[in-house]
């Protein structure tokens, strides 16, 4: 499974890439607000510190401004890859940027029927959001499972990019699934590392070895 990180935080991208948890990134306009730069500037310093997709968002509404800003976020870096909504527009933005040889990834996926369209389209990769389904009280696990067992029917390529995770258990689950690749937040990455054993263990370990008197350096 491959991990991007769902920021624009170039710090927290940088401290996860030197530990080789970071494949990619993906970024979108409420990132870019949090990170208080120009969208410009700090994607361009996002691709220079991972080698993988970097997802850049287009703003525009409309197909054809859609596809003129998606090119101009593809010339940032050969990494780039164009975030586009999952709306009409979007499919039809995707299909040419994706002719044009761009990665695509499609955005704000709610259902099936719109990831199959996706992959219709050609997109690389088609993010389906679980906790914003969660939190309307549907599934989104389920999401993710369905749109595995359908690209597998069929042998789409377009990678399941499951995002809007927001626990470890969601990254465990969608790894479960098969979801190619998941995006969460540099928080829930370190929230796996932790197991309420493992600090008890370590806890024990330091009490005994206190008690032996000895030190290794
Ligand atoms: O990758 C999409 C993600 O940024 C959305 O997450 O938590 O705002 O639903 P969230």
């Amino acid at each position: 499974m491959k991990f991007f990180v769902d920021t624009a935080d170039v710090e927290a991208i940088a401290e996860l890439n030197d530990l080789g948890m970071v494949d990619g990134v993906t970024t979108n306009p409420s990132l870019i607000l949090k990170s208080g730069r120009d969208i410009i500037e700090v994607t361009k310093e996002i691709c220079s510190i991972v080698s993988g997709p970097v997802s850049a968002e287009v703003v525009a509404l409309k197909a054809e401004d859609m596809i003129a800003e998606g090119r101009k976020l593809a010339e940032i870096a050969p990494n780039i890859a164009v975030k586009v909504p999952l709306t009409w527009d979007g499919l039809k933005t995707c299909k040419v940027l994706s002719g044009e040889g761009k990665m695509v990834n499609v955005t704000l996926c709610f259902s099936a029927n719109q990831a199959l369209l996706a992959a219709k389209a050609g997109a690389t990769f088609i993010s389906p959001f679980i906790g914003r389904l969660d939190d309307i009280n549907l599934d989104g696990l389920e999401l993710i499972s369905d749109i595995r067992e359908i690209y597998d029917n069929y042998g789409f390529e377009t990678q399941i990019l499951a995002a809007s995770i927001r626990t470890a258990n969601h990254v465990t689950q969608c790894a479960l699934i098969g979801a190619d690749v998941m995006t969460a937040p540099p928080a829930v990455i370190k929230a796996m590392a932790s197991h309420v054993l493992t600090d008890k263990g370590l806890d024990q370990f330091m009490k005994d070895w206190a008690k032996t008197g000895q030190k290794i350096i």
